[in-house]
């Protein structure tokens, strides 16, 4: 039940179609039945006046040929009287038949206070009981005036409408008699119920019929503005090639024309804009390539300059070892270009193996020794007993580590660095931790990005190019992996990555918490 109800809400909020059906059948169903009313309410009324006139001009009729016997009558005693009577009712007021279409009741006035008093008679079933107290006295209230009156009568067990109209004729020597016609509408209610049943019918087909009409016609309407919406999402998921089909020469052919349109632009300024910067790639891939050769040169000559640099004056021998050092930034930054536009022009390719990150880890650390003693850190390794074994890219889980591993002992201070290693369910993380100047509020984000570096001026010392975050990220998202950054500033920064024990996996969660106080 519960079901259905939310099934038909989500068809109603989701389709244009059928809510236009449904509000159009509700008005339509409205406006019938409104009509329909109004309607059957005249004909109704309509008929009920030519009845009431019709009765009202018979009763005038047969009164006064009832009244025209009477006067022409010679009877005087009451046995005679109630003869004539009789003759009258059944040879003029009653109508011959089984079914007669009125009922005539004679009955002896109010006012009358003759001697002789004659039998009350009725032509049928119905009787004085069916005409209303009302009528009786506004006949006694004036007897020369005729008086019609609608109401109710029940006839064979059925109560129907009637017109009763009620005069008086005058008896010789009898008095004042009250002569009641009862007309009962059962033609006019048979006939009214069949024109209603006709409505009913009517009524439902007219609806039935609006609704088809506004489904075709919205069917006409919203069939191409979901081809447009589904256009438009295969555009939105890059396929810039879709197209709408363009017919006629109507609203729904300029709305596909536009939309064509649009979509011919994006697609030209899309298509502008990826060779602009696949020239800037192949920009930077060629710069960097065409200084390779003269560098090898420099870096030759250099070389024999730095070796013999005690032969020379000690500024200018201070100067070659200056020149050996910037030349030393100058090919890391290169080769780091280098890399760079590889995963750009998104040929960086994946070369995994089953390797276990506690031997890349110990590589790192005894590379990066010297430069720890140097800065006066001391690297610790908290890994654990069995393998920590992942199917990874050595070279670039090597990058990363070390990258990771020298900005935590530059930015450290001095003060101790740990790595820690742990194995989850299908998942290996490696946090890097180091408890120096730490990151400001919203670095996190920023330190993977291209030449960002919180104190540029810093650079000098270090020797950093600016680029080796984003390089190791990009290296940890070749793998599915996640590497990320945490920081305060003064307390030290953290450094996770997190990699898929299976090559090609997604991750769901690390099993190393990013930030000390959290729980992995
Ligand atoms: N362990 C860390 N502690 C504090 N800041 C760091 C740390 N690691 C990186 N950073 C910040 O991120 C910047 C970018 O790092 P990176 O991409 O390795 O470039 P580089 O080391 O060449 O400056 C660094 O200049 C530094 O400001
Ligand atoms: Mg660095």
């Amino acid at each position: 039940m519960r079901g259905t109800v939310s099934y038909v809400a989500r068809r109603w909020r989701q389709s244009l179609q059928l809510r236009v059906v449904t509000t159009t059948m509700l008005l339509g169903l409205f406006v019938v039945s409104l009509l329909g009313g109004v309607l059957h309410e005249q004909i109704a009324s309509g008929l009920e006046n030519d009845r009431v006139n019709a009765a009202e001009y018979e009763s005038l009729n047969l009164t006064s040929q009832a009244q025209n016997r009477w006067d022409n009558s010679t009877s005087t005693s009451v046995d005679d009287l109630d003869q004539a009577a009789q003759e009258i009712m059944s040879r003029i007021l009653a109508e011959p038949g089984p079914q007669p279409s009125r009922y005539v009741v004679m009955n002896r006035s109010e006012g009358n206070d003759s001697d002789i008093v004659l039998a009350n008679l009725t032509s049928g079933a119905l009787d004085i009981e069916s005409v209303s107290p009302e009528l009786r006295a506004a006949v006694a209230a004036s007897p020369d005036r005729q008086q019609t009156q609608m109401t109710e009568v029940t006839l064979g067990g059925e109560t129907l409408p009637a017109v009763v109209v009620g005069s008086v004729v005058e008896v010789p020597n009898a008095g004042a008699y009250d002569l009641y016609f009862i007309y009962p509408m059962e033609q006019e209610v048979a006939t009214m119920g069949l024109i209603g049943s006709s409505f009913v019918i009517a009524g439902i087909i007219l609806t039935l019929l609006v609704g088809a009409v506004a489904w075709v016609v919205t069917r006409q309407v919203v069939k191409p503005v979901r081809r447009a919406g589904e256009v438009a999402q295969r555009l939105s998921a890059g396929k810039l090639n879709e197209r709408m089909p363009t017919r006629g020469e109507d609203d729904l052919a300029l709305l596909a024309t536009s939309f064509n349109g649009m979509a011919d632009s994006l697609q030209s300024q899309i298509r502008q804009l990826e060779g602009l910067s696949a020239v800037q790639q192949r920009f930077v891939s060629d710069v960097s390539h065409e200084l390779r050769t003269p560098l090898t040169t420099i870096r030759m000559a250099v070389d024999l300059i730095h070796e013999s640099r005690e032969d020379f004056e000690p500024t200018v021998g201070r100067s070659a070892e200056l020149l050996a050092g910037e030349l030393d930034r100058f090919e890391d930054l290169l080769s780091d270009l280098l890399e760079i536009s590889r995963f750009d022009a998104g040929a960086a390719a994946l070369d995994v193996d089953p390797v276990d990150l506690r031997g890349t880890i110990a590589k790192v650390v005894e590379a990066a020794r010297p430069l720890a003693e140097r800065r006066g850190s001391t690297v610790t390794v908290h890994a654990p007993e069995e393998p920590a074994e992942a199917e990874v890219d050595e070279r670039r889980v090597e990058r990363i580590m070390r990258n990771l591993l020298v900005n935590a002992i530059e930015h450290g201070e001095g003060r101790p660095v740990d790595i820690y290693v742990e194995v989850g369910d299908d998942a290996v993380a490696v946090v890097v931790e180091d408890h120096g100047v730490g990151l400001r509020p919203g670095e996190a984000a920023n330190v993977f990005t291209r030449f960002w570096r919180a104190d540029p001026a810093r650079a000098r010392t270090t020797g950093g190019t600016g680029l080796g975050l984003s390089i190791s990220l990009e290296d940890a998202r070749l793998h599915n992996g996640w590497l990320q950054a945490w920081g305060e500033r003064g307390v030290g920064s953290r450094f996770r990555l997190t990699l898929p024990q299976r090559a090609g996996d997604t991750l769901h969660g690390s099993p190393l918490p990013l930030s000390p106080s959290e729980d992995p």
